[in-house]
């Protein structure tokens, strides 16, 4: 069953603008959760850091501001500029596996504190004007560290508990756990968002099946690969093959010409799509050879000169089958090191 599916958020790629763009072609999602916002040291706050989140730039996909942080009261001040900004919700991410954040016991590095993550909840959640959800992985170091923090959720209102069913360490590779994720679902009172791997039709059936008292489902990497991906679940009107490039190629200069405008220099804009085309690359027949022709073009005419080229001649609509997107190759590309 199918009550939301979210956009996941994806720091580096799933930003306003690619919000924007995304839904004039591609439809599916009901929600897109936005990528974390660091929250700041002090009581000063920049209202720069919220611009991801301003409204006037968010009036196509409704969003849930994330905040990545772990002093309460910090986190209170930004929740509460959020709230002025409309937020009635907010997102803190428990679940950020970077060494760099982790290490600070923030995103993932806090799962195996759950005295701390209590005492963190019990301060803000008084606090807070708005509704709180948590974005969490099943534990830092070890699978069934969030066992112990499940009561520590159960205690408070939580909105919705995310989850993506590996550890922090792991990263991104192996499997999502699925008999811990099952195990999650009977510990935790809130509602479960699953989220991890969905990857085409088929692996979201066979998950529903599996699942079926979960109706909440967040969707990252396998939509920046397949756009269409959130539609097919949802079983929108299909598009024929050529069809889908034609709307992925308009999706595509709509994006790039959207970057150009609000960023600076040739430099950034391009980056932006050769992290994209990391995913992307892989629903195309062939994706590898496109992908290393992009990721050494130099300048935006070499960079356009070699897609208009690959959407002229080459381009085949081919999403790989779950099998060849393995973790690994997901993890391939470039768009990592920008977190
Ligand atoms: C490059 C990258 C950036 C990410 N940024 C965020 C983020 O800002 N906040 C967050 O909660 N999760 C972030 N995630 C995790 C995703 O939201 C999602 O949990 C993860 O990719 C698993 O879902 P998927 O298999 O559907 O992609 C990021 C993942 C990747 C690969």
């Amino acid at each position: 069953m199918i009550r939301a599916l979210y956009m996941a958020p994806i720091r580096g790629v799933t930003d306003y603008i690619y919000r924007r763009v995304y839904s004039a072609y591609f439809s599916g999602f009901d929600i897109a959760v936005a990528p974390f916002i660091a929250v700041p040291k002090g009581n000063r706050i920049k209202s720069g850091i919220f611009k991801d989140v301003s409204p006037e730039n968010n009036i196509a996909t409704p969003v849930i501001p994330q905040l990545l942080g772990k002093d309460a009261d910090e986190f209170a001040l930004a929740a509460s500029r959020l709230f002025d900004l409309g937020y009635t919700e907010i997102n803190w991410n428990l679940g950020c596996p970077f060494p760099m954040v982790a290490k600070k016991q923030r995103g993932s590095g806090l799962l195996p504190h759950p005295e701390k993550i209590d005492a963190f909840l019990n301060r803000v959640i008084p606090k807070i004007p708005n509704v709180l959800s948590v974005k969490t992985r099943i534990g830092r170091e070890h699978r069934d560290e969030i066992l112990r923090l499940a009561p520590v959720f159960n205690r408070y209102p939580l909105s919705e508990i995310i989850v993506h069913p590996r550890t922090g360490v792991q990263m991104y590779s192996g499997s999502p756990d699925l008999e811990m994720f099952e195990t999650v679902c009977g510990s935790i009172d809130h509602p479960i968002v699953y989220n991890g791997d969905i990857t085409n039709t088929k692996s979201f059936e066979i998950l529903s099946e599996r699942f079926p008292e979960i109706s909440r489902w967040m969707i990252g990497r396998g939509a920046l690969t397949d756009p269409f991906l959130p539609g097919d679940i949802r079983k929108k009107p299909h598009h024929e093959d050529r069809g889908r490039i034609r709307i992925v190629r308009r999706f595509h200069d709509h994006l790039y010409n959207a970057y150009r405008d609000v960023m600076s220099g040739p430099a950034h804009p391009m980056d932006r799509m050769k992290g994209l085309w990391t995913y992307m690359a892989r629903s195309f027949a062939e994706g590898r050879k496109i992908l290393k022709k992009i990721h050494r073009a130099k300048t935006p005419e070499r960079y356009m000169e070699i897609v208009n080229r690959f959407f002229d001649d080459d381009a085949r609509w081919e999403p790989a089958s779950p099998d060849e997107r393995t973790n690994n190759t997901f993890n391939a590309g470039k768009t990592h090191e920008i977190v």
